[in-house]
């Protein structure tokens, strides 16, 4: 079903610089080379009928309504299948088209139930817009031969319907799941009178291979494919551009509204990040916003154990500012800090460091990316002078060799993967470096070249492998180097990688990959033309995460594979604004735009604009947070927008921790696992309730736009300005829009950015400032942001955490398509349908030696602690190797994560924990504390007080 507002253009457009002139219905237009005539006829403003053609699909010619006249040939070519010439004279109005139009649609009504006055899609369908359109008045035809109208209506999908009797077997949904989808569930099944569409095996939608991405639904021209969303509320009224709050991608959306109602989402055309393609997240899973756990009233309690009390805003943040201070005078200025949140705007993650820096006084600010993306900072930084990826994602299209290392793309970046796998189909070559077969491993249509299933905690190992490859048979781009590198630090890693202890033959006993497949894959990407590196949670979240980011950096510098496009180092961003939150300056060494906290210049222009005194030391990590909590020398923590307590690794150490606070206070749209251990709960505001801008994995920045009030009353962003205020620090803003201005003040990679930039140009990609005004696409094109790379040795150093007798097995964690991080949102829609528990994956030797079968409850052990699972025997690990996600509370996959983390950032070892698994009866005696303090905490906030009247 069609998006309110969007001109359907009828088939895509074509990138080229030669145009070609033509006349449509005596208008003179000029398209580029390769355009279709329907594009063209539309472009100058006549109106083509169409049914199988719309413009996010290659015309496919079937349905025969397009029919226009060309003056010099014969017949009546279909529009949507004819190309442009030069000098072409096309008629798309007269009377003869109009005879054969009608007579084409009313074939199509003719086996159509015409119940427009009662179809969810009255107002809002192609087949009753087109049937005005050739002015069809009457059907000759009666309903009494064969037709489909009594077809059963398919409803197993819990977001749309599939009700055959509508469908004109235009094979839009079918295009649309192989084109810009890539997953192919979708077939025409039969031929002529009998052809209709099918998930899988005649099957229903939710027994196929579909992964409910919603793309079939919205090129359906009629209401066949439909959101059940709109079946129940009627079609919307108006619309808002926003951006989605889930993932890294950063995909553009229209909110359909009613009223304050959402009635459904709809991908944005014009978004660059995502071309009007979404996932099932943020295409169907917002309907936690509204949900009835949502905590609307800001509570306050004396001690955990204490009921909530329900308390005003003003007295909440009165409370808030009081025991902040009581806390800093008793114990000092550093007792005091605040962990900021990837999933927050870019304004709501700067006033939340400021108010760390200005309003407490120290640099005790950190955020979630610690336990993501913290090494990509250190490690491109240190490469490349810029703590980003260097492309764009259209990039991806100019690509020959893709080579993903430790990312499940389907799952965690679903847009971007079906932009890859469309690049993969188109021809390009496939690396992948996982110790997992993901779906990009050997998925439809889709097949690594190479795949690299190592060892969890060998990435460095295998990465200096390939470069040892590719120097060792003089496949390095020395002339790249020369121009663009460090000539002592490049000659010291290619010494270093080119020791013999580096060799595919010598590692190969510590990575597990075979020699043979090492060689290859190191030749294919240093020769196959434009590679890329695409990497995820795999590389960074290890004891040699930034060691592994510089050694990815090495391999594309080595190889000239960087400052093009087509070519770079790009990091997948597991939350939506993990980028924007790191820019913003929130970790406890950083100000906004990553300048160093002792740089006394830096603070000075801080210092100007914030008219205080900032210190100048680096302040507490999260982890040194939790080590002073159980000191005691760290009392009060403020924590927005993320789940803690759920997300990071020791949960017992973290909870230990969390339950020496004096104060804490947790800022979030649910009661989640911290909340738990809160003294103050602040209601925040969903996505669809804020105003301010998300920074993508592209270093994209879009717009949040408020499309219904908050439901707490004020947004994110307010009780920050409200908090700095009663604690004597006020801060003088009137919206988001001015603290954008205020950050591109003091932020040279923001110069240019303010939010009449970024809704005059739709989104705008950081640096923008006067030598980019409209933003950097690809980064590094001339020279590097440092000036010459910085190659850097990487050694490889095994991780502590050793497998042996007692925990055989190496436990590695990833998430899954229809679940977020947490899962405190998408465990709050009908996204349960797909995941409802985590699972251990394991493979069927490791299953057989524990006696384990599909579905056992089984208990994984490691140094840290121990939980209980079901397992799922698969294929698609390795042997001595278990794999699960952390979606669920309940689970307990942090219970068993241990404390070793990276080097240089801290950011944890998730993807390697030594384990032992053994079949089991009973949850873990974690699970069962879980369970029952869960059930006090919520019986303490369903007896909550209400607010007092004043
Ligand atoms: S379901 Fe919709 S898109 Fe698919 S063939 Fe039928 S009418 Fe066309
Ligand atoms: S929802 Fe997506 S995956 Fe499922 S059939 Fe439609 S296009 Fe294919
Ligand atoms: S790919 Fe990511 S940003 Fe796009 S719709 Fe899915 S979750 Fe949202
Ligand atoms: S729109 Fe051209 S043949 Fe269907």
């Amino acid at each position: 079903m069609p998006s309110l507002n969007s001109l359907d253009y009828g088939t895509p457009k074509r990138e080229s610089e030669t145009l070609v002139t033509l006349e449509v219905d005596g208008v003179s237009v000029s398209v580029p080379v390769g355009t279709s005539v329907m594009r063209a006829s539309i472009e100058a403003g006549s109106k083509v009928p169409k049914l199988c053609a719309t413009d996010s699909l290659e015309p496919f010619g079937s349905c025969r309504l397009c029919l226009v006249e060309i003056e010099g040939r014969k017949g009546y070519p279909a529009s949507c299948t004819t190309l442009v010439e030069a000098g072409m004279k096309v008629r798309t109005q007269t009377d003869k088209l109009a005879q054969v139009r009608r007579g084409v649609m009313e074939l199509y009504i003719s086996d159509h139930p015409l119940d427009c006055l009662t179809c969810a899609a009255n107002g809002n369908c192609e087949l009753q817009d087109q049937a005005g359109l050739v002015g069809l008045r009457e059907v000759r035809y009666g309903y009494e031969g064969a037709n489909h109208l009594k077809s059963v209506k398919d409803t197993s999908n819990p977001y749309f319907t599939f009700d055959p009797a509508k469908c004109i077997v235009c094979s839009r949904c079918v295009r649309a799941c192989e084109e810009v989808q890539g997953t192919f569930a979708l077939t025409i099944d039969s031929r002529g009178f009998a052809s209709v569409v099918s998930p899988g095996q005649n099957g229903d939608f939710m027994d196929s291979e579909c992964v409910s991405c919603g793309a079939c639904v919205q090129a359906c021209p009629t209401a066949t494919l439909m959101e059940k969303s709109v079946i129940d509320r009627g079609q919307a009224e108006h619309s808002h551009v926003t951006t989605c709050a889930y993932c890294g991608v950063g995909c553009s959306f229209r909110a359909e509204m009613k009223g304050n109602e959402v009635i459904r989402m709809v991908p944005n055309k014009d978004g660059k990040a995502n071309h009007g393609h979404s996932c099932v997240k943020g295409r169907f899973a917002w309907g936690y916003a509204t949900h009835k756990d949502r905590i609307k009233s800001p509570m306050i309690r004396k001690k955990i154990t204490d009921p909530w009390q329900e308390v005003t805003w003003a007295d909440a943040i009165a409370y808030t500012a009081a025991e902040f201070k009581r806390i800093q005078g008793q114990y000092g200025r550093e007792s005091v800090g605040a962990i900021t949140s990837s999933r927050c705007t870019n304004e709501e993650v700067y006033l939340i460091q400021k108010l760390v820096r200005a309003a407490f006084g120290n640099n005790n600010v950190d955020t979630c990316a610690r336990v993501c993306h913290s090494p990509t900072g250190y490690g491109l930084k240190t490469t490349l002078g810029e703590s980003a990826g260097t492309q764009d994602f259209d990039s991806v299209r100019k690509t020959d060799v893709i080579m993903v290392i430790g990312a499940n793309p389907t799952d965690g970046h679903p847009v971007f993967a079906s932009a890859m796998k469309r690049r993969l189909r188109e021809g390009a070559k496939l690396i992948v470096l996982d110790p997992r077969v993901t779906d990009i491993v050997d998925g439809p249509h889709v097949k690594a070249d190479f795949h690299l299933q190592l060892r969890p905690g060998t990435n460095v190992a295998v990465v200096n492998a390939l470069a040892h490859v590719i120097a060792a048979e003089g496949l390095l781009r020395e002339d790249f180097v020369a121009e663009r590198c460090e000539p002592e630090a490049y000659a010291r890693w290619k010494q270093f990688v080119l020791e013999p202890r580096n060799s595919p033959e010598a590692t190969q006993a510590i990575t597990g990959v075979p020699a043979a497949v090492v060689r290859g894959a190191a030749r294919l990407f240093a020769t196959g033309g434009n590679a890329a590196i695409y990497y995820g949670l795999g590389v960074t979240e290890h004891s040699q995460g930034s060691t592994m980011v510089m050694g990815i950096a090495n391999l594309a510098m080595a190889t000239g594979n960087i400052g093009r496009e087509g070519v770079g180092v790009n990091p997948l961003r597991g939350q939506n604004n993990v980028q924007g939150s790191c820019d913003m300056g929130s970790f406890p060494h950083e100000f906004p735009g990553y300048r160093h906290v002792s740089d006394a210049a830096t603070r000075a222009l801080f210092e100007g604009e914030w008219g205080v005194p900032l210190a100048a030391e680096p302040g507490l990590r999260i982890p040194n947070m939790f080590d002073a909590a159980m000191d005691g020398s760290f009392k009060a923590l403020y924590v927005q927008g993320e789940d803690i307590a759920q997300s990071d690794p020791n949960t017992q150490h973290v909870t230990g921790a969390l339950t020496s606070l004096e104060c804490l206070v947790v800022q979030d749209l649910f009661l989640n696992e911290t909340a738990k251990f809160a003294h103050v709960f602040l209601p925040g505001a969903s996505f669809l309730e804020k105003d301010g801008t998300f920074t993508n994995a592209e270093r994209r920045i879009s717009r949040v736009r408020k499309v219904m009030p908050p439901l707490a009353g004020l947004g994110d962003w307010e009780v920050t300005v409200e908090l700095a205020k009663a604690l004597g620090y006020p801060m003088h803003y009137e919206s988001p829009a001015q603290i954008m201005d205020e950050i591109a003040r003091l932020t040279p990679t923001f110069t240019g950015v303010s939010f009449e930039a970024i809704d005059r140009l739709g989104s705008i990609q950081w640096p923008c400032n006067p030598q980019a005004p409209e933003g950097t696409p690809v980064m590094h094109i001339h020279e590097f942001v440092r000036g010459k790379g910085q190659f850097v040795v990487t050694e490889f150093v095994a991780t502590q955490e050793k497998v042996n007798q007692r925990y055989p097995l190496i436990l590695t964690t990833g998430r899954i398509l229809s679940q977020y991080n947490v899962g405190a949102q998408t465990r709050r829609t009908a996204n349960v349908a797909w995941h409802d528990e985590d699972l251990l994956e394991i493979h069927p030797h490791d299953a057989e030696e524990r006696g384990v079968r599909e579905g056992d409850w089984v208990g994984i052990t490691s140094r840290a602690g121990e939980t209980v699972l079901r397992a799922r025997i698969s294929e698609r690990m390795q042997p001595g190797v278990v794999y699960t996600t952390f979606h669920f509370p309940e689970s307990g996959a942090n219970v068993i994560t241990t404390e070793n983390s990276d080097w240089a950032t801290n950011c944890p070892e998730y993807k390697v924990t030594a384990v032992q698994v053994s079949l089991v009866s009973h949850p873990s005696q974690w699970q069962e504390q879980f369970q029952s303090f869960t059930r006090e905490q919520l019986d303490l906030v369903e007896q909550r007080k209400p607010v007092q009247a004043a």
